[in-house]
Formats: structure tokens, C-alpha cells, sequence
């Protein structure tokens, strides 16, 4: 990323505009005024008309309840959110693509509608038959198979909610999750392919859920039983080895959704009956369960997906996040098959056989909307424009972005060597807990500036406050009135909702990110003001990787910091004081960084790892991490003089530097 400023200033200030796309024009409820006057003029109204777009089997009372810090969205009706997903869409699309799906090895499996509908219908009555009822949560820990998607609908069909957890996940992170959500079946696999390597899940589901009693049904789809992986283009050598099978507990996917009927009524659910729980990092403790329930959160990720997409029926839409994260809930499964489009989901990493396949795949499957995170496209970058340049992109219509603010050099390249500058480019600004997108461009409607969010999707009030809640160009990013698609607390705590998103400023939310607003009224994202970790667009919580840190038994003292990394945004750098009379070797440096992929998962390993004598504190004992991150940026020490003892960073400087060398 070393362009000549120049052209980036010159591209910075070219704005660009898009016709808008018919679904503009279609819309039923937007005439002659924007959607965003019609928004302002009344924006339950708005809302609602969203909502009448789903299939409802009772009608709401009321759009919106607001006790701040609770909100309840279309209150008294009732829907389901897999039956808006599939049933709804039998009568017209049945016959239509819904999922199109690749391997890592290369083998294929496509579903209709219909198709999808009866195997959601089989493993919904498999489960029950199991002795799963609505409420019962149920853990999901898959690779990037059909049957992730199937479960997740499977339980939004029987009213169990799901609470998935990212394959990438350790064995210590899944039990700590299941035991937290107290979730009485495991849908997992025996394994899944990761970049020619087999990922053993079902093993680390037997380890995860040692001591966890209540889990008394493990579901285990077995990867291959679908397809031929040994004739797959890539498969040749790749088996997943047999897994232990435990009687009465353990049970084959294949073999209970064989037996059971594609007839299964979806369970009429509330519109505030949970939908799912998803686990995310925050400044302290544990991960904590996100609640989404079912009608706000079907409206808006509905809402979002037609307009932001702009979607039309001959689409393929390919968002290349994991089910594990709320990108691959919200769009890969939710958002998208309401609207019945036909969405492509692929299992492995990009540069797997080669660093051309994401683009050889858009070119065999004619990708129309790719969706994906700053962090890929600043890999595809340094990988260089060989990899794109030898497939047809022609196929791609739309471009989005998501997960970490993109530098203006990394959309420029997205626009120019992805999109060929004819496409559309939407960065959408959203969380874990805002269920939905809620900052983005609307293709052809928005003129965007390269780096920029924009604006609010219309029905979405969002602001710059100061610390005392006083609108500012630069400070915290706020939303000033709740949203359909909001969380609705955290699971199991309360007091954690209203003390992180809701004690900032009085009944307005606050999302832990600093931005700021241009003359024009543009939203520009400047990443976490919390300790929260944005590493490749996944969130990383300081706090979990520091436990996992101390929890190795040399470790006496650690303190982690997010320093800049130019293709992963941030990379964890850990300060580590070990307890004394302990050698600090290389080998053991690499043992301590292995324990954190162990106790969290890859993703949290971290990148540097610096043994301290001391750490830094203030004279009250408070570690300074913002010294630390000048150290792990190797930046001029900000102020010290509340240091207790300055000669400690001085001398931390001195090994950084030593151990980068
Ligand atoms: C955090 C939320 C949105 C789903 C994936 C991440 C950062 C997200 C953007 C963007 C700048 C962004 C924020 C946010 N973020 N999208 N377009 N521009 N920053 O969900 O794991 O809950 O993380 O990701 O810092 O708070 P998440």
C-alpha cells in the first residue's frame, strides 16, 4: 500500500454516482420522496411497511415498545423466521437455486427452494424427535457445509434457538459458550477442510463438552456422506478419519434425517421470541451472548439485504464470512433467502490450492454481489493483480465491504482490479449486536467517497457525540433511537447490557466506536475506543487473551494491545512478565503463544509476543496499555510522568526493538 499520495487525493476527491437500481423505483412504499424523508416523517410507519413485506401468521399491535433500555418490535405478532426463509417461497420460486455450495476439495451440492425446505422439514422433526422443544438452545459447530445452514433453519423452524460458534473456536471456547447458553445439543461434524488440512471438530466437541451433563444429544454430520471427495479436483488425498461414536448420545445426521418426515408445520413464534444467541468479545469477562429475536431482526436483515444488495432474481450473491460470525447469519442465510435469492457458499480460504480461487470461483458461478472484509481485500492486494486478472469478473454487479474500516487504498484497488470501476462499492458499518447493517451506501442512490461509510440506512439515527453526549465532528459514534434488528440484551446478564451499550449517554446506544463527520455529512469509522481487538475483522476482547496468557504456568503478568498491521487492521501484541526464576527462551515464547491459539483459537494467537521485566503501571498499579501500544508501534513514548518507574518502558522499547531485529 505505498501508492503516490497524489493519485489517492486525486481518486479521494472523484465522486462517484451510480444510477439507482430498480428496487428503488418497484418499492411499493417510496414514492415520490426519498426513503430516507419518508424515514424521518415517521419511522415506525417505515418500519412497518418493512415488516409487511414477511409473512406474518398473526399481525402485531403495536410497531415499537420503548422502555430504554428494552425496545419490543412489532409486538403481539407472530411468524417464523425459516418459514419467511423457505415455505413462503415454494408456491413461486420453488424450483429456484437457494444455496449453491462448494467444498475446499471441490466437491459440489446445490438446493432448490423446495429441496432446501425438505431437508430443513427432516433434520426440524430429527431434532424434536430427539427431545428438542421450542427454547431449548442448541450449539452448532460446523464447518462451512449445507448442513450449517439446514440446522440453523431446522432450529428456527422448531423455535430452538441456535447459538453457533465458530469452527475456528477451541475446544475451552465452545464448552464455555455451551455451558453459558446451558445448550442441551451439539450439532457438529466429524470434520471440515481448512486449507488442504482436515479441522477435527467432532473431537473438540467431545472435549468441549466434558463435565457438561446437561448436553445429552450430540448431532454429527459426516462431511463426506453427501459427496466423493476423493473425486473431487482437489480431493485426492485428503480423508477425514473415522470419529468415536458415543451410544446413546452421539447420533449421524444422515441416519436420523433418513428416518424422519419432510413434514414439519413451522412452530408459530413470537416477535420477540428469541431467535438466536451469538457469542462476541467485550472489554471484560467472557464472551457474551448476544440476544436476537425473531421479527425486528427478520425485518431489518431483510430490509438490508434487498436495498444494500440490491437484489434481483437472477442474482448470485456470495458473502464470503462464516456462519460463525453475524455476517454469515445475517447475510449468508437470514437476509438473503427471505428475499429468495440464490446464495453461493464456499468451505475453504482463498488462497487454497491457489491464491486464485475465490476469482475462479466467481468466474464458474458467476458471482453477481460479493461481499467480504477489508482484511481479504488487502490480502488479494499484496498477493498481486495476476490472481484476479486471469478469470472473467465480468459477472460481478456489486461490491461490498464489512467487518473493519477499509483504507481508501484498499477500495481503490477493490473498485479498479474486482470491480473494474463499474460496480457499486457499499462499506456497511454494523456489529454483532445491531443484527442488521445500519451505516451503507445505497447502490446507485449514494454517491460514496472511498474509506467513508456514508450515511444511516434510511430508519437508522446515527450521530457523533462527545464524551458528555454533545454532537461533535470527531468523537463516539451513537445511535440516538432503537432499531428493529437490535440486541436485546445479553444473555443470562442484565447489568452487562445496560453498563456497556447504555450508561455512555442517557437511553442512547453506544457501539465502542470512535468516527467523524465531514463537511458533507459522511461518516468515517476509526475503529474500537474500547479494548476490544479488531484482527481480520474478527473481534478479540484484550481482556480473554490476557487470561489465557496468565493462565500458562509461567506466566506471572500480561498485558495485550492492538498495534496496526497493514493487511489484518490490528495484530495482538502481548507483554509478558513470567514468574521468576523462569528462562525467557524462544521456545518458550512459542509455547506461550500456542497456549492462547489453544485456550481461544488461531485468531487470537498473538503476533508479537515481548518477555517484560516489568510492566508499566501508574503509581496506583493501573498497566498503561497506551504506552504499551506506542512501544508495539514503535512510536515516540506519549506522556510518562504517571509512570512509577519510567525506566520500565524505556527498557521494554529497547527489547522490542532486539526481538523485531
Ligand atoms: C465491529 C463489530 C459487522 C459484522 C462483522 C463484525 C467494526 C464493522 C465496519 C466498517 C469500520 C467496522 C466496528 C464494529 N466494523 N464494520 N464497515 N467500517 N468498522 O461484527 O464482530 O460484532 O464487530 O467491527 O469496530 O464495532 P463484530
Amino acid at each position: 500500500m505505498t501508492k503516490p499520495h497524489s493519485e489517492i487525493d486525486v481518486l479521494l476527491n472523484e465522486q462517484r454516482t451510480f444510477k439507482p437500481p430498480t428496487a428503488f423505483a418497484d418499492a411499493a412504499h417510496v414514492n415520490d420522496q426519498t426513503p430516507y424523508d419518508q424515514a424521518a416523517l415517521d419511522r415506525e410507519a417505515y418500519w412497518e411497511n418493512w415488516a409487511r413485506e414477511l409473512d406474518w401468521f398473526e399481525p402485531w399491535q403495536r410497531v415499537l415498545e420503548w422502555n430504554p433500555p428494552f425496545a419490543k418490535w412489532f409486538v403481539g405478532g407472530k411468524l417464523n423466521a425459516a418459514h419467511n426463509c423457505l415455505d413462503r417461497h415454494l408456491d413461486t420460486i420453488g424450483d429456484k437455486q437457494a444455496l449453491i455450495w462448494e467444498g475446499e476439495p471441490g466437491d459440489t451440492r446445490t438446493f432448490t427452494y423446495r429441496e432446501l425446505h425438505s431437508e430443513v422439514s427432516r433434520f426440524a422433526n430429527a431434532l424434536k424427535a430427539l427431545g428438542v422443544a421450542k427454547g431449548d438452545r442448541v450449539a452448532i459447530y460446523l464447518p462451512m457445509i449445507p448442513e450449517a445452514v439446514i440446522a440453523m433453519l431446522a432450529c428456527a423452524r422448531i423455535g430452538a434457538p441456535h447459538s453457533v460458534v465458530f469452527g475456528g473456536f477451541s475446544p475451552q471456547s465452545l464448552h464455555d459458550r455451551i455451558e453459558d447458553a446451558h445448550a442441551k445439543c451439539v450439532i457438529t461434524a466429524d470434520g471440515g477442510y481448512r486449507r488442504g488440512t482436515v479441522i477435527p471438530l467432532k473431537a473438540s466437541t467431545d472435549a468441549a463438552i466434558v463435565g457438561l451433563d446437561f448436553v445429552s444429544t450430540v448431532v454429527v454430520v459426516q462431511r463426506g456422506a453427501a459427496t466423493d471427495i476423493g473425486a473431487a479436483p482437489h480431493g485426492e488425498a485428503i480423508e477425514i478419519p473415522s470419529c468415536e461414536m458415543q451410544a446413546g448420545r452421539d447420533h449421524w445426521y444422515h441416519e436420523i434425517v433418513a428416518a424422519a418426515s419432510a413434514d414439519c408445520p413451522p412452530e408459530s413464534m413470537d416477535s420477540e421470541d428469541l431467535l438466536y444467541l451469538l457469542y462476541t468479545s467485550g472489554t471484560t469477562g467472557n464472551p457474551k451472548g448476544v440476544m436476537h429475536t425473531t421479527g425486528g431482526y427478520m425485518t431489518q436483515v431483510a430490509a438490508t439485504a434487498k436495498w444494500v444488495f440490491d437484489l434481483k432474481d437472477d442474482d448470485v450473491f456470495w458473502c464470503t464470512a462464516d456462519v460463525g460470525w453475524v455476517t454469515g447469519h445475517s447475510y449468508i442465510v437470514y437476509g438473503p433467502l427471505a428475499n429468495g435469492a440464490t446464495v453461493f457458499m464456499y468451505e475453504g480460504g482463498p488462497d487454497w490450492p491457489d491464491r486464485g480461487r475465490f476469482w475462479e470461483l466467481v468466474e464458474r458461478y458467476g458471482t453477481t454481489i460479493f461481499y467480504t472484509a477489508p482484511t481479504a481485500i488487502r490480502a488479494f492486494m499484496k498477493w498481486g493483480d495476476q490472481w484476479p486478472a486471469k478469470y472473467d469478473l465480468s459477472c460481478i454487479r456489486l461490491l461490498g465491504s464489512v467487518g473493519e474500516p477499509i483504507n481508501p487504498e484498499a477500495w481503490i484497488w477493490y473498485n479498479k482490479t474486482i470491480g473494474h470501476e463499474r460496480c457499486p462499492i457499499i462499506d456497511t458499518w454494523w456489529q454483532t449486536e445491531t443484527g442488521g447493517m445500519m451505516l451503507t451506501p445505497l447502490p446507485g442512490a449514494t454517491t460514496t467517497k472511498p474509506g467513508s461509510v456514508t450515511f444511516g440506512f434510511p430508519g437508522i439515527d446515527a450521530t457523533i457525540l462527545d464524551e458528555e453526549g454533545q454532537p461533535a465532528e470527531s468523537g463516539y459514534l451513537a445511535i440516538t433511537t432503537p432499531w428493529p434488528a437490535m440486541l436485546r440484551g445479553i444473555w443470562g446478564d442484565e447489568a452487562r447490557y445496560r453498563e456497556t451499550y447504555w450508561s455512555k449517554w442517557p437511553d442512547i446506544y453506544f457501539p465502542g466506536d470512535g468516527a467523524r463527520i465531514d463537511k458533507d455529512g459522511y461518516l468515517w469509522i476509526m475503529g474500537r475506543v474500547d479494548d476490544v481487538l479488531n484482527v481480520a475483522g474478527h473481534r478479540i476482547g484484550t481482556m480473554e487473551v490476557e487470561s489465557a496468557l496468565v493462565d500458562h504456568p509461567a506466566v506471572a503478568e500480561a498485558a495485550v494491545v492492538g498495534r496496526a498491521d497493514d493487511i489484518k487492521g490490528q495484530a495482538v501484541a502481548a507483554f509478558v512478565s513470567v514468574v521468576e526464576g523462569i528462562e525467557t527462551t524462544d521456545e518458550l515464547r512459542e509455547e506461550i503463544r500456542s497456549h492462547v491459539a489453544t485456550q481461544i483459537g488461531a485468531i487470537a494467537r498473538p503476533a508479537d509476543l515481548i518477555f517484560a521485566a516489568e510492566l508499566p503501571k501508574t503509581r496506583s498499579g493501573k498497566i498503561m496499555r497506551r504506552l504499551l501500544r506506542d512501544v508495539a508501534e514503535g512510536r515516540a513514548l506519549g506522556d510518562t510522568t504517571t509512570l512509577a518507574d519510567p525506566a520500565v518502558v524505556q527498557g521494554l522499547q529497547q527489547q522490542y526493538a532486539d526481538s523485531e531485529g
